[in-house]
């Protein structure tokens, strides 16, 4: 099976070869042999080739079975007036590729419920599948700049089809059959044109084709408050492109972690894109002490997804979990006195859980 990695900038490169040691080892515990390919994106990518996203690597990702991503961008690439944009690079991607549904599952660990900056009595038991829609809206709608009179003028439109919206609708509650079958669908229809096609479109998939699932929706405003008040209360969750941005991020504090958190970026056919909700995180690159657990679990859950390897996918979590268990942290997750423990050593322990 080959697999491109996508390293990237920042801790991208160093929680990639961590989750890459728990693939070989993964591998030869199973009987599997996983093939890697390396090929640049993001920043370091605009620095070699002039190009986010260079043509060799969307040839290599095109023919691969499945992708495992770092993260992309930094300060060295901020500059607003900047021809492109490391983040150029990962949107292209998932519109060369077609990965129109992103999922971010939320869930806790029970030790590590203390980390959240929320009450624990809130959070305990959340587990949240996030259904992201991810190559429409405002992200790929019109957009454009113009001069009137003394004023610029911006404006960015966000644009839904009819099949945009089932398709993405179907993967969700397809997730929730799997769950506790039940599905929030997120929008603002008291506002936006858009949304109130998500809302027709939604609600004629779900009664005609998953009559099963218990259904119903919240309006975007409403859905950050509740996320944080009762997060117990979602199942499956799906939505547009920018609310599953912002919504996600809120999300995932929930856990108490970020490093802790992966996603999966899937289409119909073709390879998915796997990679932690976190980002370059630039103040500790370089470091040796960045979690590299959110990418290890990124890796169960492109062989869940893309490499059909379920067994091999829920033997990683088993061997997150007992890291966790048996007390080590990275520093991301050590509170007050605890001792925390680097990049590779984390590594390392997932890698000897295995067995
Ligand atoms: C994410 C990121 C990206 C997004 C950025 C880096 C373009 O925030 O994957 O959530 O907005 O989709
Ligand atoms: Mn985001």
């Amino acid at each position: 099976m080959k697999i491109v990695l996508l390293p990237g900038d920042g801790i991208g490169p160093e929680v990639i070869a961590e989750a890459r040691k728990v693939l070989v080892r993964t591998g030869e515990k199973f009987g599997h042999h996983f093939e890697f390919e390396s090929c640049p994106i993001g920043g370091n990518a605009i620095d070699d080739f002039g190009d986010p996203l260079p043509p060799q690597t969307i040839t290599a990702c095109k023919s691969a079975d499945a992708i495992l991503l770092g993260a992309v961008g930094g300060p060295k690439w901020d500059d607003p007036n900047a021809k492109t944009r490391p983040e150029a690079g990962l949107l292209k991607i998932r519109k060369e590729l077609e990965l129109f549904a992103n999922l971010r599952p939320i869930s806790t660990y029970e030790f590590l419920l203390d980390s959240s900056p929320l009450r624990r009595d809130i959070v305990a038991g959340t587990d949240i599948l996030f259904v992201r829609e991810l190559t429409g809206g405002i992200y790929f709608g019109e957009s454009g700049l113009r001069q009137e009179g003394d004023q610029e003028v911006a404006w960015s439109t966000m644009t839904y089809s009819t099949s945009e919206i089932e398709r993405v609708v179907r993967i969700a509650a397809e997730a929730a059959r799997g769950r506790r079958k039940k599905l929030t669908m997120v929008d603002k229809a008291n506002v936006l044109e858009a949304s109130r096609l998500w809302r027709r479109v939604t609600a004629r998939v779900m009664k005609e084709e998953f009559p099963d699932i218990e259904y119903d929706v919240v309006l975007v405003d409403a859905m950050a408050m509740h996320l944080i008040s009762r997060p117990t209360a979602f199942d499956v969750v799906v939505t547009e492109n920018l609310f599953g941005d912002i919504l996600t991020d809120e999300g995932s504090m929930l856990p108490g972690s970020m490093g802790m958190l992966p996603s999966a970026s899937i289409g119909s056919d073709g390879p998915g894109l796997f990679e932690p909700i976190h980002g370059s995180a630039p103040d500790i690159a370089g470091k040796g002490i960045a979690n590299p657990l959110a990418t290890i679990l990124a890796a169960a859950m492109m062989l869940r997804y893309s490499l059909k390897l379920e067994t091999e996918a829920a033997a990683i979590e088993a061997a997150v979990d007992k890291v966790l268990e048996a007390g080590h942290r990275t520093g991301d997750l050590a509170r007050g006195g605890e001792k925390s423990i680097g990049t590779t050593e984390m590594g390392d322990l997932v890698v000897a859980a295995l067995g």
